[in-house]
């Protein structure tokens, strides 16, 4: 009898999810996206201009928008309920 045992290492940096490649022109990753957006970013565009390069084809900005609101919507809640908790 044979057992393969396969490790396989997966970066999950801050969101404790592997990370993936959202926009393969300029090769960001979700992470890099979700971190333009903790330090300021509004938008896909603004994080792609705080990352180094703005975007070039598009066909990114859906997913990486998403990531966006994704990280102002967490924030928001957490306002929210550090808020509550005080009141
Ligand atoms: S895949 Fe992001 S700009 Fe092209």
């Amino acid at each position: 009898m044979r057992i393969a045992l396969i490790i396989v290492s997966v970066s999950t940096e801050t969101r404790g999810f592997p990370t993936m490649f959202v926009c393969s022109c300029n090769a960001y990753r979700d992470t890099q996206i979700a971190d333009a957006a903790r330090k300021g970013a509004r938008t896909a565009c603004e994080a792609y201009e705080a990352l180094g390069n703005g975007p070039n084809c598009g066909g990114c900005l859906d997913t990486a928008t998403e990531i966006v609101e994704q990280v102002h919507a967490a924030r928001t809640a957490s306002h929210a309920a550090f808020s509550n908790a005080a009141d």
